[in-house]
């Protein structure tokens, strides 16, 4: 029997060549990697500015894939309805950059999109707490978002531990998420303390042998 993957890798495309970025979703493609994350930035929140909603709608076009769209944008909520027409099927934003998260949150479910909620390495996990009910997927960020290529942050795996215990207590369903700093070093040891999706830049858009390092991570090489 084929055994199931032990986590969900979601390569971004921030990593790649933005003037060949249908190629970059297809290099995804054609590896087991099942997600596309797409990093948007608006200059603002982040100190960087990447693509809007007419890029993802583009992308669209060359993948199948599910589209995990990130987005580092202060009120998130002013472009839910432009990132849920664009084709993402998860939209995650900033707890940091939305006062009325729990709206927020709703707008996206109310897009018939799945919602997901993200901190920085600076807010601790409490201050989700109450929107844990509502989100089908929560992000750790284990770098300071805007940039790829930064080093994990190990505090990232406390909060990782946190989450999953949370949600093993209250009886929640939603995905644990990590992004920033994931490599084929330490992709194995989030799953372990409980993360399901690995969001990777550099790691694999870098990496001669992409497949082998998805098989790695999702423990098909056991
Ligand atoms: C950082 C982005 C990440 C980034 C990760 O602000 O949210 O998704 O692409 O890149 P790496 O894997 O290179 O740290
Ligand atoms: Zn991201």
């Amino acid at each position: 029997m084929k055994r199931e993957p032990d986590c969900i890798v979601a390569p971004s495309i921030l990593a790649a060549d933005f003037s060949e970025s249908g190629k970059a979703v297809r290099t995804i493609g054609n590896t087991t990697a099942q997600w596309v994350h797409l990093d948007v930035m608006d200059g603002m929140f982040v100190p960087n500015i990447s693509f809007g909603p007419k890029f993802i709608a583009d992308l669209r076009t060359h993948s199948n894939l599910i589209f995990d769209t990130h987005l580092m944008v202060d009120q998130p909520e002013r472009y839910i309805t432009q990132f849920a027409e664009a084709g993402s099927d998860y939209i995650t934003v900033h707890a940091e950059a939305s006062l009325h998260l729990h709206r927020t949150i709703s707008l996206i479910r109310d897009a018939g999109k799945h919602p997901g909620v993200t901190i920085v390495p600076s807010t601790p996990v409490s201050a989700i707490e109450l929107v844990l009910d509502q989100v089908d997927l929560v992000l750790i960020m284990s770098v300071n978002p805007g940039f790829g290529g930064q080093s994990f942050i190990p505090s990232s795996l406390d909060k990782i531990r946190r989450l999953a215990e949370i949600r093993a207590d209250r009886d929640l369903d939603f995905l644990i998420s990590v992004d920033g700093g994931v490599n084929r070093d330490n992709g194995r040891t989030l799953i372990e303390a409980g993360a399901d999706v690995l969001v990777m830049g550099s790691a694999f858009f870098l990496d001669d042998d992409r497949q082998s390092l998805v098989d790695h991570l999702q423990g098909n090489d056991r």
